[in-house]
Parts: structure tokens; sequence; C-alpha cells
């Protein structure tokens, strides 16, 4: 079968003829037709990601992936031949960007009829990302006003969303066409970062969600009210900064929380609620989907079709 893999940290991810895998007990073997990426892949590739993850190489990328149930290992009850479902992917153990994967039968959420696999595949990583960031870390609630910094990116398509649903003033950066993709996501002012200082123009904010670090985190504390919380999935805040301008601080690491997935797909869904694809390209044209995943200029999330 076809999979985009490495042998070794720094290579350059490349497709490639690999065993299909086999299903052992309480796994399922999915047939997969969409993977989308993340900046996770490329901290996979530099290595980087052996912090967080025990890394089994060779590694197949994508921890985000859709597709038909081909096969179920042994004491899976849940799912059968032909369903068609959502997965999430350790990104330690193996990945979806190949014909076919196998994951444990609990890293798998039903794929709804209202969605194709390439929205559905979109979604794990920066939609659970986006939601737990802004209500679970930042306790964001109705008629506070949220900063969020890269938001025309994969976690900040979904975040804008969420944030103007729940009932807050989103203000966002972005820059070219992601000011109108924003605004049509939801956000009710945009600051074009590459022309405008934010921190001059805005302030006494409540929730500062940052989706960039470096410079824009560091800058971002004297935009918060006292007491105002920044939550960060980029890098860790500076605890001083934070405490000498009387603000919370802090940094929210997904994981791969399958069951709380099927409850964000039914909300994102249920809202009617746009997954946005910057691009969706044949695994043929992987080299272009790395090439923009890894510009760090995407707006919303890049898929790579499998079928
Ligand atoms: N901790 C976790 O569990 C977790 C999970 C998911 C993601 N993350 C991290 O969260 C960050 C965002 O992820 P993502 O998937 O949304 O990335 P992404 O899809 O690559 O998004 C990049 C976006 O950031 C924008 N951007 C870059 N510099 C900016 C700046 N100074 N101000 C405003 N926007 C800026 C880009 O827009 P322009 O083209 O306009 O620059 C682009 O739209 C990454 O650092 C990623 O590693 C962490």
């Amino acid at each position: 079968m076809r999979a985009v893999r490495i042998h070794r940290f720094n290579d350059t991810p490349r497709i490639e003829d690999a065993p299909t895998p086999d299903v052992e007990t309480g796994e399922v073997l999915v047939r997969v037709q969409a993977a989308a990426l993340n900046p996770l892949d490329a901290l996979v590739v530099s290595g980087f990601a052996q912090h967080f993850f025990d890394i089994r190489l060779p590694i197949t990328l994508a921890t985000d992936f859709a597709g038909v149930i081909e096969r179920v290992g042994s004491g899976v009850t849940q799912w059968k031949a032909g369903d068609q479902v959502i997965a999430w992917a350790d990104a330690g153990v193996s990945g979806g960007l190949a014909d076919f994967a196998v994951v444990p039968a609990s890293a798998c959420v039903a794929l709804p009829d209202a969605l194709s696999a390439a929205q559905g595949s979109a979604i794990p990583t920066a939609g659970i990302t986006a939601w737990h960031a802004l209500f679970s870390s930042a306790k964001l609630k109705a008629g506070e006003t949220v900063l969020i910094h890269g938001a025309a990116g994969g976690v900040g398509g979904f975040a804008v969303q969420f944030a103007h649903m729940a009932g807050a003033r989103v203000i966002a950066t972005a820059s070219g066409d992601g000011l109108a993709l924003a605004r049509d996501l939801g956000a009710d002012e945009v600051i074009d970062y590459q022309a405008r200082d934010f921190t001059t123009a805005v302030s006494g904010v409540d929730v500062v969600l940052d989706l960039v670090g470096g410079e824009t985190q560091s800058r971002s504390y004297s935009v918060l009210r006292p007491g105002g919380r920044l939550v960060s999935t980029a890098m860790p805040p500076d605890e001083a900064m934070a405490k000498a301008h009387g603000v919370e601080a802090s940094i929210f690491y997904a994981k791969p929380y399958a069951d709380r997935l099927g409850d964000l797909v039914a909300m994102i869904v249920g809202n009617g609620l746009k997954v946005v694809i910057d691009r969706q390209v044949s695994i043929d044209a992987f080299d272009e989907a790395w090439a923009r995943q890894t510009s760090g200029r995407a707006r919303g999330k890049i898929v790579v079709s499998l079928s």
C-alpha cells in the first residue's frame, strides 16, 4: 500500500510502498479516504515531538484521518466493516497518510452523513484544541472579549466560530485573505497584524488565545485586563511576565481525546459550522500539501485524499 513515512528524524517525508498493517485485539483497520496535516507532523519529522510522544520509526504521518472500516480485531463490538469513521491516532505510533491505517477502536468516532471524509479528517486535532483551549483552559464565557491570534489557520478557523457561537466578542489577528476569512467565520473585529500593532488597537480583553507564540505571545500580556487569561497552544507562557501583568497564563496540550471528539463533531454539524479547508490534494501531490503546511500560511486545514 502507499504510505507517507519517515525512517529517521529530519527525513523528507515521501510516498513509499509499505506493508498493510494487521489488526490486533481491540483495533480496527481503516481504508483511509482523507488525512489532514497539522503543525505536529513537522514536529514528528524533526524529532521535537519526542518530548511528548514515544515515536516509533518508521512512522506514517497524520494523526487525523477519515475513511471506512475494512476489518475489526477481536473484541471490537462498536464497529463493523463498512462503517464510516473519523480517527485520531496517537502521534507516536502510526498515522493515517496511507491507504490503510490501524488504530484502537476507541480512537474512532462515526463520520456523520453531513460531512465528507475530507471535512471529517480536518476536525480532530484542530477542533479539539480550539474547543478545549477556549472553554476548558481559558474558561471563556458569553459576553467576554477574546483576542484570537492566528485566526485564519487550522485551529483559528474553529476557534473564531466556537467563541462567536458561545456569545463572546471576537477580535482576530490575521493577514491578507485571512482577514476576510476571520470575519466570515464570525470575528467582530479583525486586525491585520502585518499592518498594525495589535497592542495599540486592543486593550482590556478578558482572554487571549495565542495560536502563534513568540513575540506575539510576549506582547499579549499588556492587552489583557487585570485578572485576564492567556492560553497558548504554541509555546509555554512566561510565568514571571504573567505575574508582572496580574494575569493568568497557561499552555494547552491536546491528546487524542476521541471520547470528546464525537460530541464536538455533532456540535459542528448541529450548528452548521464550517470546516475550513485551505486545499485538498491527492496523495500524489503530497509535496504540495507538505510545502503549504510547513509554510505556516494555511487558511484552515490542508487535506490529502487517498481514494
Ligand atoms: N498544544 C497543542 O496541543 C496544539 C494543537 C494544535 C496546534 N498547536 C499549535 O498551535 C499553533 C496553531 O496551529 P494551527 O494548526 O492553527 O497552525 P496553522 O494552520 O499552520 O496556522 C497558521 C496560521 O497562523 C497565522 N499566523 C502566523 N503568524 C501570525 C501572527 N504573527 N499573527 C497572526 N496570525 C499569524 C498564519 O496566517 P498568515 O499567513 O496571515 O501569517 C496562518 O493562517 C501552532 O503553533 C501549532 O503547533 C498546538
